[in-house]
């Protein structure tokens, strides 16, 4: 068999991801050549010659990735925090920007024992996930109303507690009931929510489009019907002193601050930004 470079087999990859219109092309490639290789990314450079069969099936998981499928399908994970979560068809792909809403929810809890969290709209579990990874004395409670999602909350759930990982508490519920999480209302340290926020009728990419579960990315009323919910629900859920982070779109970098202004018992409303410089989050404390 003729080994062949790797390195040219991710140049080729680079160069048809970039002409499907792939957003970042070389790092897809890579990840694929990773992928197929089953190691680490950072492995590649020690791989320099591949067999004839690795250059195939890159070369078939790059034509699925130049159809716009996300790489997440098709590697079948995501990363957030310390933690990779399943993923796969009918549920959000965790991104990376979520991060930023993780690393503020896990300063907030420094120096607090036995916190209490909450994620709202939890999707494939990755928020709560990577909190219990986090803060083992945590205790971690996740919602979302859709079955498909919690499904592969479940999964990932069974997963990280078999590794030894502290369980997440797993509902299923509808943050615009007012009843949701009532047992917890003025108990919780911490409430993080990445909710469904893009505008109806906002063009998004074609991972997006045809990938991401509707229900899970967009919102009615501009985008803020279900960050309106959650914003109330925070009120009533956190603690004096606890904090709520809810990840929101790029063009509501005001609204959603003046949305939790307008509760009374809120304070320190501040809006954040993300690595790319877009409003992406906002945060408050219970007074
Ligand atoms: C943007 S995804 C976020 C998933 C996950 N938190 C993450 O960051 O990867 C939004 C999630 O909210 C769920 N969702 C939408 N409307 C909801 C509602 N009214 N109540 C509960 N969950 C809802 C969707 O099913 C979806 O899983």
């Amino acid at each position: 068999m003729n080994r062949q470079p790797l390195r040219l087999a991710i140049l080729e990859a680079t160069r048809i991801l970039e002409q499907a219109g792939v957003a970042s092309p070389r790092n897809d490639a890579e990840l694929i050549a990773a992928h197929v290789l089953g190691i680490d990314r950072g492995r590649l450079p020690l791989t320099p010659l591949v067999d004839p069969p690795v250059v195939e099936s890159m070369r078939r998981v790059v034509e699925q990735r130049a159809k716009r499928v996300p790489l997440q399908h098709l590697t079948g994970w995501a990363a957030l925090g310390d933690i990779t979560v399943d993923v796969g068809a009918g549920v959000f792909v965790p991104r990376p920007e979520t991060e930023l809403l993780l690393e503020w929810g896990l300063k907030l809890l420094k120096g607090r024992e036995y916190p209490v969290v909450v994620d709202l709209c939890t999707g494939s579990g990755a928020l709560a996930l990577a909190v219990a990874r986090a803060r083992p004395d945590a205790v971690v409670y996740a919602v979302d109303n859709d079955p498909t999602a919690l499904a592969w909350a479940r999964h990932n759930a069974d997963a990280r507690a078999e590794a030894g990982d502290t369980p997440v508490r797993l509902y299923s519920g509808d943050v615009t009931d007012p009843t949701v999480f009532a047992e917890l209302d003025g108990l919780v340290d911490l409430v993080l929510c990445n909710p469904p926020y893009v505008p109806e009728g906002t063009e998004v990419p074609r991972e997006v489009s045809d990938h991401d579960p509707p229900q899970a990315v967009f919102a009615p009323g501009g985008g803020l019907a279900v960050i309106r919910h959650v914003v109330g629900m925070a009120a009533r859920l956190l603690k004096p002193g606890g904090g709520v982070a809810m990840e929101h779109d790029d063009t509501h970098g005001g609204a959603v601050p003046e949305l939790l202004r307008a509760r009374k018992v809120l304070t320190d409303v501040r809006d954040h930004q993300d690595l790319a410089g877009r409003a992406r989050f906002a945060t408050a404390l219970r007074g």
